[in-house]
């Protein structure tokens, strides 16, 4: 896949990276950007207050340099991935300030020159109506679906988080991403607004990711939509996340048959031509695929159930996805 016209990416664990050969061999052979998939989140990267724990981000980074890899950071702001010590904190709106703006700079500062772009703020838009995330609507989920920076940092929080960044590396690109945005126009329709609002006040931000967890039934016509929307704001658009689950419903009796595997090559071969027929070329960021083997997918762990969502098997195999894909990336 590294003939494409446009970066090839990976979402990758940096165990598996260190300890599985075959895994590294693919990432090696087949594809030409990573992103950082749980890595560089702020649980895992500044676990307590005065420790930041880079180990993990290096050993992508130093990965990305000996093999010739662009490297994605994901993510630095983010409603999830927050550790206690962080919930817990208490301090008026300037420590709340200091906190955000630190981490955010230590972070982006330790692979300038590493990380060729960063995901500066990940999924602050709700699902339902494509608000801002602050207040938990889903309380009754037992899931915080709110967001804890929009409640004590105000609004424009997110503005913020680009001027930081961009202060610690000016040279990186950020990107703000999301998912949904093929089946929900609403959310959307939020980040073309804030991205354009950005763009007026020259707020640094240099694209957006749609991250595309997205199943064998997405709407095609939702596609088509969020490609034009996204692309008419002139920014790189990354497809960031890109997954084609077969079994979204969680039926727990479902076979990988043939004709599923069909129906996810075209689907795979679908995004890739869209993209490439509506996103113009100076604005093509890349496609990375979450995760490398179905047996690594998170749709499996997360979910808990069935799944074979990528372009390698479980014995590392090539499937038809990888081929359709392949095949459309070079039409
Ligand atoms: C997922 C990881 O892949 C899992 O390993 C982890 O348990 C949860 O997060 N959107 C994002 C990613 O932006 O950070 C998420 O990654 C998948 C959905």
């Amino acid at each position: 896949m590294q003939a494409a016209p446009f970066k090839i990416g990976a979402a990758v664990g940096v165990n598996l990276l260190k300890n599985n050969s075959n895994y590294r061999n693919i990432i090696s052979k087949e594809f030409s950007s990573v992103t950082t998939e749980n890595t560089l989140k702020w649980q895992a990267v500044h676990p307590s207050k005065d420790v930041f724990d880079f180990s993990g981000g290096d050993v992508i980074a130093q990965f990305c340099s000996t093999n010739n890899k662009r490297m994605h950071g994901h993510c630095l702001v983010w409603y999830q991935s927050i550790p206690h010590w962080v919930q817990n904190f208490t301090g008026d709106s300037l420590a709340w300030e200091q906190l955000f703006k630190d981490h955010i700079q230590k972070v982006a500062a330790h692979y300038k020159g590493k990380a060729t772009s960063w995901d500066v703020v990940n999924e602050a838009f709700h699902d339902e109506d494509g608000s801002l995330r602050v207040q938990d609507v889903n309380a009754n989920d037992k899931k915080d679906d709110g967001c804890l920076w929009a409640r004590h940092l105000g609004r424009n929080y997110i503005a913020r988080a680009f001027i930081y960044a961009h202060e610690a590396d000016p040279n990186a690109k950020l990107f703000y991403n999301d998912y949904g945005q093929e089946s929900n126009d609403k959310k959307t329709d939020s980040i073309v607004a804030m991205a354009q609002n950005f763009k007026a006040k020259g707020v640094p931000i240099n694209g957006l990711g749609i991250q595309m967890h997205i199943n064998i039934n997405t709407s095609k016509e939702g596609i088509v939509k969020a490609f034009q929307k996204l692309a008419a704001t002139g920014l790189l658009i990354h497809i960031s996340e890109l997954d084609i689950s077969v079994n979204p419903k969680g039926d727990s009796t479902i076979q990988f048959t043939p004709a599923l595997a069909q129906q996810q090559a075209a689907m795979f071969a679908f995004v890739v031509q869209q993209y490439k027929n509506i996103v113009p070329a100076a604005q093509q960021y890349g496609v990375t695929i979450w995760n490398v083997t179905d047996k690594d997918s998170w749709l499996r762990s997360f979910y808990k159930r069935k799944d074979w969502p990528v372009l390698f098997d479980d014995d590392y195999a090539k499937k038809p996805a990888y081929y359709s894909f392949k095949d459309a990336l070079a039409e």
